[in-house]
Formats: C-alpha cells, structure tokens, sequence
C-alpha cells in the first residue's frame, strides 16, 4: 500500500504541479485533498502549458485515475471548463480517468460574492484571497450548512438546502450592500451542472482504499503551502483549509497507517502571493529580478508573486509539521547570475533571535531575518541533467539548505519542462524495493 502524499513548504507555488506530473508516471491514482479551485499548477509539456485548479495534475499522463476527494471545495463551472479546456488539449480521452467524491463541498454563487465583498470590507488588512470564495465555502462546511455533491441528485432536498442558505446568505450579502440570489436561477443551474458531472461522482474513499489495498500506487497531491495551513501558517493571513500532510487522510477518507512517505516541494528561493507576513521579502532589484526570471505571476489571478531568499526557519518547520521524508528542489536555475544568494537561517526580534517558526503574528510581522551569505554562480544550469553537472558553488548551495532543514533533497528541478529534472531518488521505487510494509 504505498501512499506517498506531496505537499509545498512554503506559501504556495513551490511547482507541485510540475512534481506531481513526474512522480505520476509511478503511480496508479492522484488525489486532490484540499483547497479548490484557489490552486493553480502548472505543467508543461513540450509546448503546452497546462494550469490545473481543481483537476489533479496527474490527469496529464497517461491511463491513470484521478481523484478529487472530500475535502476539496468544488467549483462546478470552474470544473466543466477546466474538463473542456483539458480535453480540447487532448487529454482525458477516457471519462473514467476522473472521479469525484460525492461528499465534496460545493462552492457556490454566493460564496464568491461574499469573499469578495468581504475582502472589500477589510480594506488595508484585506487577506488577498483568490476570489473564488474558498472562505466562505469552507465556513459553511464546518457551520454545518454547506451543500455537497451528492445534495444535488436529490432535488427537494437540494431546494430546500438552498433557500434555507439563501435565506441567510441574501440577507448577510445586504448588509455590504449587495445583490442577493434568485433561488431558482441557482436551482436550474446547478441541476444542469449535476447532469453534466453525474458520470465522475462515487465514493473516493472507497476507490483509493481499494487501490492501496491492491498494492497500487497512490500519490497525494497537495494545493497551497504549509505556511497557508489554516492551523500552522501564518494566521490569519493563510487559506481556509488544513493544507498539510495529514490532511490527505481526512480529505481523502483514508487512515494515517495508508502513508509511507511525505515529499516536501520547496522553491530555492521564497515566493508569496497576497497579504501577510514574509520575512524574507526583497522588495528591491533582486526581487523584480526574481520574479522576472522565474515568471512569478500567479497561475489562477495573474497577480505578480512578492519574492524573496530562501528561508530554512519556513522549510524546517514544514519538515517537522508535515514529517516531511525529502524534498523537491525547484527552480535553482532562476538563481544563476546572482553574484550571491542567501538562506534565512533565523529571525531577529527584539535581541532575540528565533530559529523556530513563532506562533506570534507580531514576531512574523517585525522580525528581521538573519542570513548566511554564499557565492553565486554563473552558468546557466537549466540544461543540466545530472547533480555532478552543477556548478560548485550551485551544489554548495544545495548541500547547505540539506544540512539546514535536516532532510534530504532527492530532486532538483531545473526548468519547467518534464527533462529539466534531476531524480536522484523517486520515493514509489523506494517503498517497492523494501516490500508492500510501511518503509519507516
Ligand atoms: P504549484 O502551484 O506549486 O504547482 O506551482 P505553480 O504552477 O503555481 O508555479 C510554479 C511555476 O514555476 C510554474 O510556472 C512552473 O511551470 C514553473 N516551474 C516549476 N519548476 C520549475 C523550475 O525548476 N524552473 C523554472 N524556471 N520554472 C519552474
Ligand atoms: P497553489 O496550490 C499561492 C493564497 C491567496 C491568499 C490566501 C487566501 O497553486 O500553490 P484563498 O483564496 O485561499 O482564501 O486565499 O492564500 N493562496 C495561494 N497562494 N498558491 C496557492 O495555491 C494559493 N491558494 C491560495 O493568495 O493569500
Ligand atoms: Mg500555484
């Protein structure tokens, strides 16, 4: 049962997509466990590009299932154009590639509306969501009013879900002075979508208990980063859902014993999109040169990503909330050029210096990092293709963040493309060469 679950470090973005797309070709089932159409990952192959939302990225390789599990917040429209958008591409020939837990919330009209205008309201300490009214849907779940998948093959009980919610959910829209919702409009709607969909919708727990108990290969795939965690992040400027390893049990209806390893994505540098603390931000040239090279503009809103040095107090904390067992490295190559690079070893407030992650806002906010200096290199290194190939000072690089974080880097990736990649290790091969048993 080898259940290997990969999730970013840091605040989003690390390139799980491109990850997940490599590791997919060992595995028989991908699963989304969390988050929702918030997500963007991307993955290029040869001259296509494709940025998922909602569908997991190992949709793009051959004969393999995909799942999208009961944790995820699902966009119906968002979906059908994405399965439109895929299959136009040439992808997901077969309908059966796809299946979708009939427990999974849905994220409706008045969900977006409401993280919109609820962001408006906040004015200067805005979060900077998405706009795809993750807060809201996932506010709903817990108050226990949410509607799910299976809601709507019932549809007096879908009816009478919905006016109970629009009863509510027009009369808090008022009070920012906005628009309410028809409930026949979303009604119809959402029959529609229901009809278009029906064919993907089962019980996911079952399918990938199935599978794991046959001795297939299941890759969990993460959205978001560690430091958006609703619990671990930096609160309360994170996502609305838990996006750390154990999610992948509850947001995907399996046991924590299913788990063999946790792969940990993580950028060779720091990036973050929207509002919140980042203590590593460079807002001068080396940013803008960043950002520039490494196309740092978000997948799913276009904005420009902030960016930053690597931070190891950030990716240390991640091994340990997540129990991380290795790492993806990403993106080195934007780093040529630099005549030096930095690493965040720890963070300074108030003449104390903080080498674990602090759970006070405060300290995140007004800390000032402490760094570890080392020389850059040169050479373009996106053609590289094996770890002896790398500059010196490109492997002292690498070697460093290993010995800071404590846990072995067994990829480095050096270019958006499947080839750019050195695997020094892949973790399914791992687990299959010590047996079926759990391998730790
Ligand atoms: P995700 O949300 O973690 O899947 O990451 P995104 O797709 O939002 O952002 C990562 C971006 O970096 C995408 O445009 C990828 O194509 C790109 N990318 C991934 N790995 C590398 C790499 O090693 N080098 C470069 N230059 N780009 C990469
Ligand atoms: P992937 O999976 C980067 C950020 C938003 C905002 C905060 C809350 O592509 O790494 P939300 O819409 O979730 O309520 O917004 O979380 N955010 C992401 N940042 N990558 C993501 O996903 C993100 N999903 C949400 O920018 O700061
Ligand atoms: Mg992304």
């Amino acid at each position: 049962m080898p259940g290997v679950v990969i999730v970013g470090t840091q605040w989003g973005d690390e390139g799980k997509g491109k990850i997940v797309d490599i590791l997919a070709s060992s595995a028989d089932l991908i699963v989304r466990f969390q988050g929702g159409s918030n997500a963007g990952h991307t993955v290029v192959i040869g001259s296509k590009k494709v940025v998922l939302h909602q569908i997991p990225s190992g949709i793009l390789s051959p004969r393999k299932k995909c799942i999208i599990g009961n944790g995820v917040v699902l966009d119906l429209e968002q979906l059908l154009n994405e399965i439109r958008d895929i299959k136009a591409l040439g992808y997901m020939k077969d309908d059966s590639s796809l299946q979708i837990s009939d427990e999974a919330q849905l994220v409706m009209p008045y969900h977006k509306r409401i993280d919109l205008a609820k962001e408006r309201a906040r004015g200067k300490s805005k979060i900077g969501t998405t706009g795809r009214g993750i807060g809201p849907a996932y506010e709903d779940k817990v108050a226990r009013i949410g509607i799910r998948l299976i809601d709507l093959f019932d549809q007096e009980l879908f009816r009478d879900k919905l006016a109970q919610a629009l009863k509510e959910k027009n009369w808090y829209l008022s009070r920012f002075g906005e628009e309410g919702f028809e409930l026949y409009e979303i009604f119809h709607d959402f029959l529609g979508m229901a009809a278009k969909i029906k064919k993907y919708v089962t019980n996911t727990s079952l399918v990938v208990n199935h599978g794991l108990k046959r001795g297939e290969s299941v890759l969990f795939e993460g959205a978001q980063g560690t430091m958006l965690d609703v619990d671990h992040g930096t609160y309360p400027y994170v996502t609305s859902s838990n996006t750390v390893a154990a999610q992948a049990c509850t947001g995907s209806g399996i046991g924590p014993t299913m788990i063999n390893c946790v792969m940990g994505v993580s950028k060779a540098y720091t990036t973050r999109v929207g509002s919140g603390p980042f203590p590593t931000e460079l807002t001068d040239e080396i940013g803008e040169r960043l950002r520039e090279k490494g196309g740092e503009y978000g997948a799913t809103t276009g904005r420009p990503r902030r960016c930053g040095w690597f931070d190891a107090v950030v990716v240390r904390y991640a091994v340990r909330i997540n129990g991380i067992d290795s790492i993806a490295l990403t993106k080195l190559d934007v780093l040529s050029g630099l005549p030096s690079v930095k690493i965040c070893t720890g963070y300074r407030f108030k003449k104390k210096v903080f080498t674990e992650a602090p759970s006070s806002l405060r300290v995140w906010q007004e800390c000032v990092p402490v760094y570890e200096e080392m020389a850059g290199w040169p050479e373009d290194i996106s053609a590289v293709r094996d770890i002896k190939g790398l500059p010196r000072n490109a492997k002292s690089y690498v070697k460093k963040i290993e010995e800071m974080i404590g846990v072995k880097i067994i990829l480095v990736s050096l270019g958006n493309e499947r080839k750019q990649t050195i695997l020094l290790e892949n973790p399914f091969k791992k687990i299959h060469t010590v047996g079926t048993k759990r391998s730790r």
